[in-house]
Parts: C-alpha cells; sequence; structure tokens
C-alpha cells in the first residue's frame, strides 16, 4: 500500500484544531477529486477504476449506494443527482440496515459504497453482503488501500488527504464532488447532451472558487455562532438535494457540540415539528434562489409567525424579505451541482464555533470514533 500523504498533513499549523484546518482545506481537496478526471473535450468525467465498460454502465438500471454517518448524506445528494441528470433510480440505503432488509434486488443494480476510511463496518458487511449475492461492488473511498478498498471490484478514490478530525468535514464534500461527478458520466453515456455536459464541467471546475468565497463568512458565522451556543434544541431545514445537508448540518452540530438537532424537508414542518417552535428552538433555513425559493419562505413565515428564531443561508441573487430572518448568510450562486457542496460550507463554520464557544474537544467528541469498527 502506497502511502499518499506527508507528516505536514497531520500537523495543525496555524489552525486551533483539526476540524478547522480540514474546513478550509476543502478547495485543495476538491481540486483533488477533480484532477485528470474530466475528458479533453470537456463534456464529461472519466473514472480510472470503474472496471466496468461503458456499455456495462449503460445496462444499469438502478443504482444503489449504502454508507453510514456522513457518507451516507452524501449518497442521498448524490441520489438526486443521479436521478436528475442520468434518468437512472438510485436508493439509498443505511449499511447497516440494507443487509438485514432482504430487499429484492435487480440484476442489473449497480452498487456503490461510500466510505471516507475505508474501514467501517457496517459498511464493509453491506458490501460483502451484495458481493456475495453475486453483485459488484464500487467504492468512493479516501483512505488507500482500506480494507474496502481491496475488496471492492473497482471505485474511486477521493485524494482528499487525511481526515483527522473525527467529524467529517472535507471529505464529506470531496464525496458530493465525486457524486456530482459521476451524476454527469453516467448522464452522458446515457442522454445527457454535449452542451449540458460541458455547462455541468464548467459548474464543477469552479467549485473550489465558490467554497473559497463561502469561507470567507467565517468571522460572520463565528458571531452567529456564538449567540445561539447555549440553545439544546434546533432544526435544519432543506429541500431536495439540500434536505441531505440540513442532515449532515444537523450531525455536525450534534456530533461536536452536543446540542440536539433535527433536519426535516423544510414542507414537512407542518406536519410535525412545527409544534417545537418557540423562541429558544432555532431553525436553520437552506433557501437558495431555485424554483423552492417561495416555498421555502412561506415555510420560514410559519416559523416566524410562530416566535421561532431564523437563521437563513441564501445565495446572493436570492430576494429574501426583509426581516424574516433574524441572521442571514450568504453564500455564492451556483449550479445545482454545486450547490450542495457550497452550502454545507457554512453549516461546517456554524457547528464548529458553536463546539469552540461551548468549550468542547472538537476534534475528538465523547463517545465517537473516527471509524466504527465494530457493529
Ligand atoms: C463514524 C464517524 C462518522 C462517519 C461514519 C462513517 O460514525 O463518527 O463521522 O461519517 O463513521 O465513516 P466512513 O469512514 O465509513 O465514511
Amino acid at each position: 500500500d502506497k502511502v499518499t500523504w506527508q507528516v505536514q498533513d497531520a500537523e495543525l499549523g496555524d489552525y486551533a484544531h483539526f476540524m478547522e484546518k480540514e474546513i478550509f482545506e476543502q478547495p485543495q481537496a476538491l481540486e483533488n477529486a477533480m484532477r485528470g478526471r474530466f475528458a479533453e473535450d470537456g463534456s464529461t468525467a472519466n473514472f480510472g477504476g470503474l472496471n466496468l465498460s461503458a456499455n456495462e454502465l449503460r445496462a444499469t438500471s438502478r443504482l444503489m449506494f449504502c454508507a453510514c454517518g456522513t457518507a451516507m448524506f452524501a449518497g442521498l445528494v448524490t441520489e438526486h443527482l443521479v436521478e436528475r441528470f442520468a434518468r437512472i433510480p438510485v436508493e439509498c440505503d443505511h449499511a447497516s440496515e440494507f443487509r438485514y432488509r432482504n430487499t429484492p434486488l435487480f440484476s442489473n443494480t449497480l452498487f456503490f459504497v461510500i466510505s471516507q476510511s475505508g474501514e467501517t463496518i457496517d459498511t464493509l458487511a453491506a458490501m460483502r453482503e451484495a458481493q456475495r449475492k453475486g453483485f459488484k461492488v464500487l467504492a468512493i473511498n479516501n483512505v488507500v488501500g482500506s480494507t474496502i478498498a481491496r475488496e471492492a471490484d473497482g471505485g474511486i478514490y477521493q485524494h482528499a488527504g487525511p481526515e483527522i478530525g473525527v467529524a467529517s468535514t472535507k471529505a464529506f464534500t470531496s464525496q458530493l464532488m465525486i457524486g456530482a461527478m459521476l451524476a454527469l458520466y453516467l448522464g452522458r453515456i446515457r442522454d445527457m447532451s454535449f452542451r449540458d455536459g460541458v455547462e455541468i464541467v464548467k459548474a464543477l471546475k469552479a467549485a473550489p472558487d465558490l467554497v473559497r468565497e463561502a469561507l470567507q463568512q467565517a468571522d460572520h458565522i463565528k458571531q452567529i455562532a456564538q449567540r445561539y451556543a447555549q440553545v439544546s434544541d434546533m432544526l435544519f431545514l432543506g429541500r431536495l438535494e439540500l434536505f441531505p445537508i440540513a442532515a449532515e448540518g444537523a450531525l455536525k452540530l450534534k456530533e461536536i457540540s452536543y446540542i440536539h438537532a433535527e433536519a426535516y424537508p423544510a414542507a414537512e414542518m407542518k406536519h410535525g415539528p412545527i409544534a417545537l417552535i418557540n423562541a429558544d428552538c432555532p431553525s436553520v433555513f437552506l433557501v437558495p434562489n431555485n424554483e423552492l425559493f417561495n416555498k421555502v419562505v412561506s415555510s420560514m413565515q410559519e416559523i416566524k409567525a410562530r416566535g421561532g428564531p431564523i437563521i437563513a443561508i441564501t445565495t446572493d441573487d436570492a430576494d429574501l424579505p426583509e426581516g424574516l430572518a433574524d441572521d442571514v448568510i450568504t453564500i455564492p450562486a451556483c449550479h445545482e451541482a454545486v450547490l450542495p457542496i457550497v452550502a454545507t460550507i457554512p453549516l461546517q463554520l456554524f457547528s464548529y464555533y458553536v463546539a469552540v464557544e461551548r468549550g468542547c474537544d472538537v476534534d475528538k467528541p465523547r463517545n465517537l470514533a473516527k471509524s466504527v469498527t465494530v457493529e
């Protein structure tokens, strides 16, 4: 197995925590995920290690993703993009559930596991179960030479560099990037046009700079985080491919600050969770300027009418009604393939600064391990 990182990668340098360092390393990690992986004509992605022909991939009638924790949310975002760009139905499941639920699988299902460490036992077991049934399994994985990488039938390395903080940050956005590239690749061997492919490649290449721009909000987000650091419950709301991003925002907050947080698709609020809303239960809304903007704004109005504080994460081309949100964090407007990546940045920074403010051990949160190797 080759060593792919240097000793200085494992040192903190000017950062207070590995989590902070790894949040700021994301532009580079995204560049590494893309390096050498776009076709010369600029209209699609290429992966060297899938070990499947374009013909075999074309014959796929379904994709299945299994993963745990943060990696599963990357699978859920990828589900949206693959269905939209390639029109292939996708299922994404908790690896721990998949092997016991006896789901019927079509023989031309393309199987993926996603794992930063490549050592998560639930993910490994899901992979082995699919292989036992005769499926080839591909792995999206960061650690070169990991157990999952060795046992997989092919895959895509993330090249994000070592991730030391227990809470996953750069590995997650790198998985989102690879998921978007995979959706593009599968789209282009099916019905996606050259023109649409070129547009997506351009959008993906812009992602590192857009993330750099989003990272410039750090001080603003820190001030907001300090004001909310003492709450005990929070809600995270987003729609479509931003719902799994909301879920990842809630997971980050739980993991490192021990604040109870839940995520819902914004319109589900009225079916139960809205009962939780009061002045002590803030909501974080992901509200980009897209086709559901007005719907999300009306969900925000329902929360405001019940006295719930609101933090809005919106794009710089959106026209949020004045005074609707108590705090606004603005990210650059971008392509739908990149939006989940850019929208993740303020959520990571928010949970990081909340945890620091609460004096939590950010890099080694209680009860958690970087990779869970027991069932
Ligand atoms: C652990 C970590 C999570 C991580 C999950 C999956 O539970 O605490 O942060 O998302 O494992 O890890 P993997 O290495 O398989 O991506």
